[in-house]
Order: C-alpha cells, then structure tokens, then sequence
C-alpha cells in the first residue's frame, strides 16, 4: 500500500492504536519538558518557571487567567506551573492540557484535559514540539517538477507519486522553494492551519510555539524527517513502532497566525526567549558554597539545567514563535 507522507504519519501517530495514542512520549525522546521531568526538578521545572513569568506578565491584578497547553504529552509543563505558581496567582489559573492522547491518570484533578483548544482563551498558549508531530506530506523535485512522495508503511520504502495540488505548490514556491533535481521539501501548511487554529481561538493574551524549526533560506535541502524509538533515532519507518517528526517552518506559522488576527509576532531562539525570562546558565558564587553547600549545590543543579536549556548548539538552538492578541 502506498500513502502520501501525511496521510502514513497520520495513521502512524494517532490512527488506531497509533504510537502517541499508546505511548508515553518521555520513553521515547527528550524535549525541554520531558528532559529529567519532574514538578518540581528537572529542566521541567525550570521552564516551568519561564512560562510562569510570562503567564505573571499576562495576568492583570485579578480575574481568572487562561494556561493552555497544547500537545501537552503528559502534562509535565502544566503541572510545573501549577506547582510553582504562588498562591494568589494559583487560585486565579485555569489550566488545561490540550492532547488526542488519553488523560493521564496522575494528573492533578484541578487541570483540565482536553482533545483541542478551547474558545476564548485568556491567557496564555504554550505548544513545545506539537508542530513537529502535525503530519505533512513531503515532496521531490524532478525534471517536471515537485511531486509528491509515497511511501509504504509497512518497511519505509518510498516511490514517486503526482504533483501536490495547487495550494501546496503555492506555499511551496512562498516558503520552501526547491532546488535541483533530487531536492526534497516538507510542505508546512498543515502546521500553518494548526497554528492558525490555535490563534483564532485566543481571545487576549499570547500563543507560544516551541519546536525545532528552520527558516527560509536556510531550509535543510533534503528536509528533517526524522524517527525516535527508546531514545535512539531510527529510520522514520511510519508503521506506528516510532515517532515521525520533521522540523517546523515557524516562519510560515507565523505568517498564518497573522492572517488570523494576531498583532505582534516575535520569532527567535529558545536561548534568546529563556534568557530574557531570567535563564542565563549562571553558576552561582562559589563562597556560597563555604556557609550554604546544600544551597550551592542545589544551584550548581540548577545551572547546569538552565544551561542544558538554553546550549546554542542543543535545546537552545529551538524556535520560540510568540504571538499576541490584544
Ligand atoms: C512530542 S510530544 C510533546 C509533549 C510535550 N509538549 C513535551 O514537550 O514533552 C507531541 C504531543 O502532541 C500531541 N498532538 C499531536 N497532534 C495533536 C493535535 N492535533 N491535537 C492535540 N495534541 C496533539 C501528541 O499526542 C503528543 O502528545
């Protein structure tokens, strides 16, 4: 049987008994969350804290202000913030994980679990790596132009298919335009109207996307499809066994995030964005460690995890695409 890549992804990641439908995503690779996640540890923790100075600049002096989480995997962003909020914020946070996964049963009851973003979010959207695991089809260049890749999901072999349809040869030429023949492009419109869908349903406040992400110009020439199986990468085999992502085009997200009504856009990296939120890697000063060693080295921990976090050359090389609504 032979698919178009979306179509395999699709059926790959969250058809029947697909891998995110049956998977806890945490045993299978890391991401800023899920990177020695816990509440209140981990790097979880500390972009936890982050996205709990971004909601705090949200957050006027009272009235009830929106977390959503979207693609939250297993809720370990949401129930870091909940965890760290303090108490006068904390009790005006409603917060709701966003996920076509099942709920996870140690989730804290006060968050709410849902399969798509609700209407009239006030507050804050945060989405770290669900672009990535939207499905997009994936094409090649020929003397005649792109045409589509197939592939077979039972072993990953792939064969040339029709040329994609008008719209995806538009957004081609806009966003990915391909080079000589053999030059492979992934078509980002299904993360343009994903993200699109999450900005038309931000009432006020801001929507943050996080995710590897590569711009125009500096597109990969044979594109980012990747597989992840046990932590290890493996060929993107799409029979359900592994995850199947490829790298975000946040620029044309952010450009249909636009066309629906967003105001501000500011795109740049994780190690920016942390940074300007008060994660800079620091290590503390080492005479703490003659009167407070525990302290020091509980700081010591935490510097290397915000380092970890903002490493150019790692986590801190993501995207961060914020957008806003008044
Ligand atoms: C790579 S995991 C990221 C989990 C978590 N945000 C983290 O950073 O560890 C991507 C998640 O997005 C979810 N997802 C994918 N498509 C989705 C959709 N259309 N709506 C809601 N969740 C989706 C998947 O089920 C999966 O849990």
């Amino acid at each position: 049987m032979w698919l178009t890549w979306r179509a395999a992804t699709q059926r790959a990641l969250y058809g029947e008994n697909g891998f995110y439908l049956r998977e806890r995503p945490s045993a299978h690779f890391r991401t800023s969350v899920s990177a020695a996640a816990s509440a209140t540890v981990g790097t979880s923790a500390v972009l936890a804290g982050a996205v709990l100075r971004e909601l705090a600049e949200l957050a006027g002096p009272a009235g009830m202000i929106d977390l959503v989480d979207v693609g939250a995997g297993e809720g370990a962003l949401a129930t870091g913030v909940l965890a760290l909020a303090p108490q006068e914020l904390r009790s005006r946070l409603r917060v709701t994980c966003v996920d076509v996964a099942p709920r996870p049963p140690d989730l804290p009851e006060e968050i709410g679990w849902e399969p798509v973003v609700p209407e009239g979010v006030e507050g804050l959207v945060i989405a770290n790596e669900w672009l990535d695991n939207v499905p997009l089809d994936v094409v090649e260049q020929t003397p005649d132009g792109p045409r589509l890749v197939m592939v077979d999901p039972s072993d990953g072999a792939e064969r040339l298919g029709d040329a994609p349809e008008e719209a995806d040869l538009a957004w081609l030429d806009r966003w990915w335009p391909l080079g000589p023949v053999g030059e492979r492009a992934e078509i980002g419109r299904p993360r343009d109207e994903a993200w699109a869908s999450v900005i038309v349903r931000l009432a006020r406040g801001r929507a943050v996307a996080v995710d590897y992400a590569h711009r125009l110009g500096a597109r990969p020439p044979y594109g980012s499809l990747a597989g992840y199986r046990g932590g290890a990468a493996v060929a993107p085999v799409p029979d359900g066994s592994c995850d199947i992502t490829a790298h975000v085009a946040l620029d044309a997200c952010a450009a249909a995030g636009e066309r629906v009504g967003a105001v501000t856009t500011t795109l740049t990296t994780q190690r920016e964005a942390l940074r300007a939120l008060g994660v800079t890697g620091a290590r503390p000063p080492l005479d703490l460690a003659g009167w407070d060693p525990v302290g020091y080295l509980r700081a010591l921990s935490r510097a290397s995890l915000e380092a970890e976090l903002i490493d150019p050359h790692g986590l801190g090389a993501f995207g961060w695409l914020r957008q806003s609504r008044p």
